[in-house]
């Protein structure tokens, strides 16, 4: 059975394909290629292949603040979805974060994201708080590891 392959995005091309997962996930927020490299540069970014099928991606924001609290975020194109992928993303991610010494985890998921939203929920995560970014039309929610 052929197993998920993660790396980090080291060239445009890997960039490219984290921008393409992102993109077609969150539609209401499209990134260009140099606010996806900026990303890069200050949060760790993965992008996940099925053999050479681009079929997710992951960030994670470090850990700021007083509370250690690291941001966690998989995402997986929808045609690749309920096969574990998603899981094995997160727990990377989850992993990542702990080893940049993150005390608290949360994560933020488009409201429209059913998906993403029963996902966080079973694994623990409790809704903090529900806002719109300027020029946004669907709420974000952000998620805490409870
Ligand atoms: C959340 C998200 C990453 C899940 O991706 P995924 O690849 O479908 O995740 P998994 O396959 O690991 O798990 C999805 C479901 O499939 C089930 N599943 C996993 N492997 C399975 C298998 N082999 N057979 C049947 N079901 C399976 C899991 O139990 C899980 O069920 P649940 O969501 O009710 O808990 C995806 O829906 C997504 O990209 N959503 C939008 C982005 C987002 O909101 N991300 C924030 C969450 S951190």
């Amino acid at each position: 059975m052929s197993e998920l392959r993660t790396e980090q995005p080291h060239d445009d091309a890997g960039l490219r394909d984290w921008q393409h997962v992102h993109n077609v996930i969150i539609p209401t927020h499209v990134l260009s290629l140099a606010e996806v490299r900026e990303r890069a540069g200050r949060n760790h970014l993965e992008v996940a292949y099925l053999d050479d099928v681009l079929v997710g991606c992951s960030t994670v924001r470090p850990p700021t603040g007083d509370t250690l609290t690291a941001t966690v975020i998989a995402r997986t194109l929808p045609a690749h979805r309920g096969q574990g992928f998603g899981t094995e993303l997160y727990a990377r991610g989850v992993a990542r974060a702990r080893d940049l010494g993150a005390e608290t985890i949360e994560t933020v998921v488009l409201s429209s994201n059913e998906d993403g939203l029963r996902f966080a929920k079973k694994r623990g995560f409790v809704e903090i708080e529900r806002y719109l970014l300027p020029g946004d039309t669907i709420p974000w929610i952000d998620l805490r590891l409870s």
